[in-house]
């Protein structure tokens, strides 16, 4: 028989799993689509693979400060505003900072009875 907070943790992380899987993504470059994914795939795969991208995560500022270094020293050509914005928007908001990816602890009525715990009286 399995341990009940086996089964329990078990049961979180499936209900978890169809959020995930909601999430498309282009076959071939792998990026998300999402609004402005064309755009990014146009300007951002031409020197290195997709997955230097995706693999990639940061706040605006993180996408605005790599891409102004690999226009100071990679040879990424210049941007018209628009498409800049279109290509940070995308990023920062499907490559955005890590969140926590763990489930928030369980709470105190949700563990399970611990047999070292001194008991109450
Ligand atoms: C003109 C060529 C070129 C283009 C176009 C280009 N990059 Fe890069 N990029 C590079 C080079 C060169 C590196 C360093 C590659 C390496 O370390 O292997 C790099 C590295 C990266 C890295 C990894 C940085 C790190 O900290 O390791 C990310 C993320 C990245 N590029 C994102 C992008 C995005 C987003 C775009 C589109 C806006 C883009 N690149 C377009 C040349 C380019």
């Amino acid at each position: 028989m399995a341990h009940p907070m086996i089964v329990g943790l078990l049961m979180l992380g499936l209900s978890a799993a169809p959020a995930l899987a909601a999430e498309k993504t282009d076959p071939q470059s792998g990026f998300i689509i999402a609004p402005g994914w064309e755009t990014a795939r146009n300007n951002c795969i031409a020197c290195h693979s997709a997955k230097l991208v995706t693999q990639n995560s940061g706040t605006r500022e993180h996408w605005l400060s790599l891409i102004r270094w690999m226009q100071d020293t990679q040879g990424l050509w210049e941007f018209d505003d628009k498409t800049e914005d279109t290509i940070l928007s995308y990023l920062s908001s499907n490559y955005g900072p890590k969140q926590e990816s763990r489930r928030p602890p369980l709470k105190a009525e949700q563990l399970p009875e611990n047999p070292y715990r001194p008991s109450k009286t």
